[in-house]
């Protein structure tokens, strides 16, 4: 059997390199030749936190971007040699931060030749989990246009809706989404460096999260959008990405998969919807839509930027030494507005 290069945590804390063995793909799953693999904060969470009672050995990544090496039986719309972008998040074979990921054609998008494959791995994770935070009934529940984009402007076109992290890849997405589905009053906060480009991809109003006046700037934009001018009823939904971590230090270890009580912030009224991106597929419409369909199309019109790319590759040594670069960068928030993207190959 052939085997390849994976870089994988081993134990709590310890990543290396490891030679794993080359699956082929089974019914409805394409194999991919990996040039270019996302890190994300969930895969410093899962190395030196154990997140979420991770079992270890686990291969890291949950974004991916390169070409078909194989084809399945039952996958029509795919083919050796294509271009492509994947969400690489199941068990350790599917995962991303190795020479070849077996997914199934679900999590996989096409990609315009004119895009780059380092730039198309700053999309899968990141647009997935915000375009499922907007859209999933369980999440934001904003009404899913009948097309996308749609042709007319969605009910609430002109209410308010806020992107806490707007700089953050989430955010980045969530914005461009927004935009696209007619969203006109995005709100978002960010570091004042990055408002104009969040500007650019859509926000009418940006904050800056170390002003004093946050609060009361968000407040009065939003009370000249509602008809009766003050917020008297706090009322609405917000999406919150798990894991909610608290303070800015990797090393805590205060993870939390739900806002205990003691801690809300959030008066009664307001229904706080904590997102699981891992069950995106439990929802037939994201599964069947999102990777397969809604995001070729917007790439191939031109709709979407991915994310800014911070490359690490050949340059900065071995595989495992780019791994050991990019997960410091996370650790030591040296993250501001772009996708840490590790050339895998
Ligand atoms: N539940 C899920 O399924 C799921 C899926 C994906 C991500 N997530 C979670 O979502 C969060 C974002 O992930 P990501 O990969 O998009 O993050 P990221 O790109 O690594 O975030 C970096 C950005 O965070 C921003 N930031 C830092 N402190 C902030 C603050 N106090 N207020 C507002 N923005 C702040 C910085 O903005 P400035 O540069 O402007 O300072 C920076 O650009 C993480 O906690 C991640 O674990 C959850």
């Amino acid at each position: 059997m052939s085997t390849h290069v994976a870089i994988s945590s081993l134990s709590k804390g310890h990543f290396d390199a490891v030679k794993v063995p080359t699956p082929s793909p089974g019914e409805g799953e394409v194999l991919i030749k990996v040039a270019y693999s996302g890190l994300s904060p969930i895969d410093v969470y899962i190395n030196d936190l154990a997140l979420i009672h991770a079992t270890f050995p686990l291969t890291l990544g949950y974004s991916a971007s390169g070409t078909i090496a194989q084809v399945g039986p039952g996958v029509q719309d795919l083919k050796v040699g294509d271009r492509v972008a994947a969400y690489t998040y199941r068990a350790s074979e599917s995962k991303g931060m190795q020479e070849y990921a077996i997914v199934t054609k679900s999590v996989v998008a096409m990609i315009p030749d004119s895009l780059p494959l380092d730039a198309a791995a700053t999309l899968p994770n990141n647009f997935i989990t915000s375009f499922n935070s907007l859209f999933n009934p369980e999440y934001l529940a904003l009404p899913i246009p009948s097309s996308f984009p749609p042709s007319t402007p969605p009910v609430l076109a002109n209410t308010p809706v806020l992107v806490y992290g707007g700089a953050t890849s989430c955010g980045h997405f969530a914005i461009q989404i927004l935009r696209i589905a007619g969203y006109r009053n995005i709100m978002a906060i960010a570091s004042p460096k990055n408002h104009e480009q969040l500007r650019s991809l859509g926000a009418a109003h940006i904050f800056d999260y170390n002003s004093p006046r946050m609060v009361e700037d968000i407040k009065n934009v939003v009370e000249a959008s509602s008809s009766n001018k003050k917020i008297e009823i706090p009322s609405g939904v917000v999406a919150i990405l798990l894991p909610f971590k608290m303070g800015n230090s990797f090393e805590s270890e205060e993870l939390y998969m739900e806002i205990p009580d003691d801690m809300n912030p959030l008066p009664k009224g307001v229904r706080i919807a904590g997102v699981r991106n891992l069950k995106f597929e439990e929802n037939a419409y994201m599964k069947d839509n999102i990777m397969p369909k809604i995001l070729p199309a917007l790439l191939q019109i031109g709709a979407i930027q991915p994310h800014r790319v911070r490359l690490i590759n050949e340059l900065f040594g071995s595989l495992k030494e780019r791994v050991v670069v990019g997960m410091d960068l996370l650790r030591n928030d040296q993250v501001s507005r772009e996708k840490v993207i590790v050339k895998v190959q």
